[in-house]
């Protein structure tokens, strides 16, 4: 019998070139597990580890640990690594004085999370001070303390520590197991399924129907869409991850196709960068394997700290040489004389005919148990969304 050879479908090359491993397994594992007792170790917050994560798993391809002071440099002031690759927001490892003093360069460090896990090891290489002030400027533009990623950069520790890394255990993403890819992972899922182009969405809101308005416009061009919600930490207001994790569940159950969508998680820590956030989570969607990202309006914002549409004239300089290519899409809004969904590109209403709902009211409104209009929402992610509220409430 004729054997018949199955064409391999071409995937989009990770940032850089190369998708990135870091996790070690085995003998090699082993060998550090070992020596833990003899190595100084390092506590991580929930951030840092989220970036250790991304690091070993190729999301942050090709990053292979903490940026040195070269790199960093390069990367907030002129958006590229010291090679030239395009990087937008420095993964830096910060520790206070005193612990940057009671490291060795040349040592190994454990880094442990809050929990007492023993996750990975840092090779230092480097230990370097940083400018605060020109950071948070050059990276969010504004030097704002109330700015939630500004806020963090004051926060932390001082001097940065650098070198690669090694991850010896996964966190544990127990909650949404059933929803966790590596960029390995996505890759080989995406060429099973036979799909050619994937567009990617990041979002740490629930799919309201602007989003989904957006998501299937993109879909209408694409083989699959992977709904790729941030779960690490974001600001306390935001609607928790738990919660949003089921509304996702929900909407895609009722309302998409099956066979050309997937949800996986995105482990990261929100930044709130806007314009350059949203090149971050470009190439991270790039090395997940997705032809295509999503940038709207206000991507990645908080307040009024971007323009409406400056994410997506930042990237738009960049995208040729980033390789993924960029869906961008207006303001989207349900309009009640179209009765439709849709932007100023395909409406001719005025404002009055569209219906729009800040944040801030969608959770006022959640918090008081009301439902949300079925033009703004669909009414099964609304209903998760105030169980999900009453619930937070009640613990
Ligand atoms: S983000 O911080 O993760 O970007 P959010 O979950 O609100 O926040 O947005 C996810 C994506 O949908 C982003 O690309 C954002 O620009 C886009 N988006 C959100 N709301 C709208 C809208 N009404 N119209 C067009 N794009 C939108």
């Amino acid at each position: 019998m004729p054997v018949t050879k199955r064409k391999k479908i071409e995937t989009i090359l990770p940032h850089g070139g190369e998708l990135i491993q870091r996790e070690l397994v085995g003998a090699q594992r082993e060998a550090y597990v070992n020596q833990l007792n003899t190595l100084n170790s390092l506590r991580l917050d929930a951030w840092s580890l989220s970036d250790l994560e991304l690091i070993a798993i190729g999301g942050f391809s090709p990053l292979i640990g903490f940026m040195g002071e070269a790199d960093y440099t390069s990367v907030i002031e002129d958006m590229r690594l010291k090679d030239g690759t395009i990087w937008s927001i420095p993964i830096t490892l910060p520790v206070s004085n005193e612990q940057a003093k009671s490291f060795e360069i040349g040592s190994t460090i454990a880094l442990i999370g809050d929990d007492d896990v023993f996750y990975g090891v840092l090779e230092l290489q480097e230990t370097y001070t940083y400018n605060k002030e020109k950071e948070a400027k050059l990276v969010y533009g504004t030097t704002d303390k109330t700015h939630p990623g500004v806020k963090k950069i004051y926060e932390k520790g001082d001097v940065y520590l650098a070198g690669p890394i090694y991850l010896l255990k996964r966190p544990d993403h127990a909650d949404f197991k059933d929803f966790y890819l590596d960029p390995k992972e996505t890759r080989e899922l995406f060429a099973r399924l036979g799909w050619k182009t994937v567009v990617g969405f990041q979002t740490r809101n629930p799919v309201h129907r602007a989003h989904e308005y957006i998501q299937k416009c993109a879909l209408e061009s694409v083989d699959g869409l992977l709904l790729n919600p941030l779960v690490g930490e974001t600001k306390s207001d935001d609607i928790s991850a738990a919660i949003r994790m089921e509304s996702y569940q929900v909407i895609l159950k009722n309302y998409y196709p099956e066979n050309r969508t997937r949800l996986v998680i995105y482990p990261a820590a929100m930044r709130y960068a806007g314009p350059k956030e949203a090149i971050l989570h470009a190439i991270v969607r790039k090395n997940y394997g997705c032809t295509h990202f999503i940038v709207g309006r206000d991507h990645a914002g908080v307040g009024d700290y971007y323009g409406t549409y400056e994410a997506q004239e930042l990237i738009s300089l960049y995208e040729e040489e980033l390789g993924i290519q960029i869906f961008k899409f207006e303001h989207a809004f349900y309009c009640t004389k179209c009765e439709n969904m849709g932007t100023e590109k395909t409406c001719p209403h005025g404002k009055e005919s569209h219906v729009h709902l800040s944040g801030t009211k969608v959770r006022e409104k959640l918090r008081n148990g009301e439902a949300l209009p079925k033009q703004f929402s669909r009414p099964e992610v609304a209903a998760v969304l105030i169980k999900g509220m009453k619930q937070n409430n009640s613990n």
